[in-house]
């Protein structure tokens, strides 16, 4: 959680500044101007309701992902809610830093039976280490698929960072195992991935057929 809070304040400081600004631009405006822009006022409130639901949304994320879920029930779950919670809490940083976040378009009715805390958690955790994989790429971006296939459902997490090299493949999954300096990486993330897959009876694994370095969760349809 220590390592998310610090990325989740760019997720609140950015729709807080932009609050803070249109505020300051209609006391400007009620200040100097004679005849008040009415439809202008409007508008600007309009932008500062709409960016405090975004907020609430980002804060309601943030809830959700914070907790333990490992013990909630299975839930028929929309793919897209889970995405949309996912990429509440870390859109703006990956914005501030130029990465380019390429997300899927997902049909609203397709859902999978889930503990959505979990696979929001893991999703964030493949988005986070794409996130520190893409540090020194010129243009960088992340891409996130959804496919609905006849027997499972596939989200695939793409970058076009350094890559994983060929030696350490077999080592990423284990607890602990880390390749960042301390401080930085706790060698934990892909282990949590690995058991909340085992606990959705899907699978996750590295795509050794991909030139660019993509993750592929696998879960299973169950009728
Ligand atoms: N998208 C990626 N690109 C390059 N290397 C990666 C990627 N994802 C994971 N890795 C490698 O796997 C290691 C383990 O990842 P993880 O379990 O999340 O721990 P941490 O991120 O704390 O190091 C990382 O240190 C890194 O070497
Ligand atoms: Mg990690």
């Amino acid at each position: 959680l220590g390592e998310m809070a610090g990325g989740v304040a760019h997720e609140i400081n950015s729709p807080l500044a932009i609050i803070s600004s249109l505020a300051q631009q209609m006391i400007e405006t009620l200040n100097e101007k004679d005849a008040v822009p009415l439809n202008q006022l409007k508008k600007s409130l309009a932008t500062i309701d709409r960016t405090v639901h975004r907020i609430a949304m980002i804060v309601k994320s943030l809830r959700s992902i914070s907790r333990d879920g490992s013990r909630d029930p299975f839930v028929p779950t929309p793919v897209k809610a889970i995405l949309d919670e996912t990429f509440a809490l870390c859109s703006e940083r990956f914005r501030l830093s130029e990465i380019r976040l390429k997300k899927p378009t997902v049909p609203t009715d397709l859902r999978f039976s889930c503990r959505a805390t979990e696979i929001s958690q893991a999703l964030l955790n493949l988005l986070n280490n794409s996130f520190d994989a893409v540090s020194e790429t010129s243009d960088p971006w992340i891409e996130v698929t959804v496919e609905d296939k006849p027997n499972y459902i596939e989200i695939a997490v793409t970058d076009n960072g350094k890559g994983i090299p060929s030696d350490i493949q077999n080592k990423i999954f284990n607890p602990f195992f880390t390749t960042k300096e301390i401080g930085k990486g706790t060698g934990l993330g892909l282990g949590i991935v690995y058991r909340i897959m085992n606990n959705h009876r899907g699978k996750i694994e590295l795509d050794l057929s991909s030139a660019l370095t993509r993750f592929v969760l696998q879960f299973p349809k169950i009728p």
